[in-house]
Parts: C-alpha cells; structure tokens; sequence
C-alpha cells in the first residue's frame, strides 16, 4: 500500500539510543549500515520517532536528539535509571484497568522481583477499602511494583510506610515541596493528599509469595482532573508548583529511593527510618479519629514505632495500631 510505514520497533529503538547517546549530529549513512536499513526505511523509522514525540533534528542528512517526551514507556522509564533491580523489567501499556491487577497476573507467571508495570491511564484503577483511584490519561503516575520478599507475611504492612518515605523523598528532591508521610498509605502537600499506596499481599503457609505494591501520584493534574467531591481534598504536583513535573524523572527518582530502602528494611525493619519517619510524619502530634474495623478510637500521635505500627496517646493509655482510616480532629 502507498504511503504505509513498515517499522521494526526494535530498530526504531537502538537508532533512537544511537542518536540520543551521540554527542553530535549521526550520519543517515552509518545509521543505514549499522542497521542494514534502506534510506527510505531510514527515513520511515525517524518519522516514526517523531510521531512518538521525540524531537530529532534532520539537517545535511544529519540527525540529532533534542528531546523526549514525558512519557512512561520502558525506554523512557529505563533511560538513566540508577536502580539495579527496580525496574529493571517493565511492562507499560497506554492503558489498563488497573497495573495492580496486570501485576497480579504477572506475578503469578513468576516474573523477577523489582518488575513494574506502568500505565498512562487506568479505566478501573483501585484505591483502599474499594474506592476508585482516578486515573486520567497523560497526567499521573500509575505503578505497580512486584516484589518478593523473604520475610514473613506479618511485616508486609511496613512495606507501605517505606513506599510512602521514598515517595517522599522523591517529590522533595524532584520539587523541592515539602511532601509529609500521613500514615499509613497516603502521601500529603499541606492538608491535601497528593499520592496513595495499595499494597496486595499473596502468601500461602506463612510464605510471601509476592507483594504489589501499587503507587498513584497525582502529577500534572489540574483542578478540573479531579471529580468535584475531590477538588478541595486532593491535590497534585503541579497545583502546588505552578508548573509541570517530568513524570519520567520523578519515577526514576522513587524506583532508587524505593530500591535503597527496602534493601534497608529487610535488615532491620522500620528501625533506621526512625528519624526519617518523626521528621516527614503529617500527623505526629496531632489528635486524630481513627477507625479500625469496628472501632473508633481518638487520641494524640506519638509516632510510628519499627515494625509501622501508629503509637496513640489515647485516654486509657498507649495503643498501637496496625491499621486503620485516619481523620484528623486538630
Ligand atoms: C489509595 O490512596 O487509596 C491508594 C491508591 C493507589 C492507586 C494506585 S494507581 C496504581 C495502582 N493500580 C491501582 O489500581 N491502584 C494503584
């Protein structure tokens, strides 16, 4: 058929690197030989590069990388990134129902531990206690991390609390906002929350046998991105910032704290972070409403002890708490 491109997306993506990789403009000639391409197949795997939003230069039969859109494909995630293991497998659709669920599946298909799977759009993207986590197209960041650790199913929980310190860690070196940890899950700019974690655990006979954990950021949002019962509870990056974040970075920059941490945690627990964990924490000193199953319980913040439990101040003494919904009073 005239006019119809015929593109091997491996080629497409080691002439991009060539390119990217080179300190000046590449020959078409030497991209021709290194991939035995014609300069018509040359020509229609630039302008598939362009198409996907990279800007090449063309001049004198010469190309040039200028720049490469914020998107999270594997080439862009794994472009630059430090990690080891993070990452270093990665499944990205322009669109899922949700990347916990795809992760799930892949799990189970034994995939290595530190694979992700990441999504410019979720149609049925999850929050805690079955809520719906929206997710519109281009805008945040939807992940899913496998891990598979070799600790017992008891100290899963703490995995929660690590993602949301590096979570953190990663806004303030990528913004310099002052991100807070408001256990367990949530991650907050002021009094609104910009990112949540939903970690699913699957264990048989006392034995990990992997955990997602799931990871929205409300990145490029605008007001108008979020449904209107949200707007004055939920923020995001760009909200705070007045202007855009790189989404490719700011991942990059969580899958290496992340990476850093947990290889800490499976060491010793929560018990390093404790520093970490008094200075970041939104709701330590303050008194709080926390409802627990069945139970509601109020009382003053004292911290989040090694294994991620919440100390409360309650009137009838300490209590530690493993899990709940936090709402604060004052
Ligand atoms: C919460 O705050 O309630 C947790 C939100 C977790 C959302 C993320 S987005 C990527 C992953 N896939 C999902 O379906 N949910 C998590």
């Amino acid at each position: 058929m005239p006019g119809t491109r015929i593109i091997d997306i491996p080629t497409a993506d080691r002439l991009l690197h060539v390119i990217r990789i080179s300190k000046q403009p590449v020959p078409f000639v030497e991209l021709c030989k290194r991939e035995k391409l014609s300069p018509e197949s040359l020509h229609d795997h630039l302008a598939y590069l362009a198409d996907c939003e990279y800007k090449l230069v063309i001049r004198k039969e010469r190309v040039e990388f200028r720049s490469a859109p914020d998107l999270l494909t594997a080439i862009e995630i794994q472009h630059g990134l430090k990690t080891k293991v993070m990452g270093r497998q990665c499944h990205s659709f322009a669109s899922v129902k949700s990347t916990n669920d795809h992760a799930a599946q892949l799990a189970d298909q034994n995939v290595p531990e530190g694979t992700i799977v990441t999504a410019e759009q979720q149609t049925k993207g999850r929050g805690r206690l079955g809520r719906v986590w929206h997710s519109p197209a281009g805008l945040g960041i939807y992940l899913s991390m496998i891990l598979r650790p070799s600790f017992p199913p008891d100290r899963a929980p703490g995995l929660s609390i690590l993602t949301g310190l590096a979570l953190v860690d990663a806004i303030r070196a990528q913004t310099s906002l002052p991100a807070m940890l408001k256990w367990p899950n949530d991650v907050y700019l002021g009094d609104r929350k910009c990112a949540g974690i939903l970690t699913e655990l699957s264990a048989e006979r006392g034995k990990i046998h992997s955990v997602i954990v799931g990871v929205g950021i409300n990145v490029n949002h605008g007001v108008g991105h979020f449904p209107e019962e949200l707007r004055t509870r939920a923020t995001s990056l760009r909200r705070a910032l007045k202007r855009k974040v790189s989404r490719v970075e700011l991942l990059q920059q969580f899958l290496l704290s992340f990476e850093k941490k947990y290889a800490q945690y499976q060491k010793d627990d929560l018990k390093s972070f404790a520093t970490q964990l008094k200075k970041l924490s939104y709701l330590l000193g303050r008194e709080i409403e926390l409802q627990s199953g069945v139970r509601r319980i109020g009382g003053r913040v004292n911290g989040i002890d090694s294994t991620g439990r919440l100390i409360l101040e309650t009137p009838s003494g300490i209590e530690l708490i493993s899990a709940g919904e936090v709402t604060v009073v004052k």
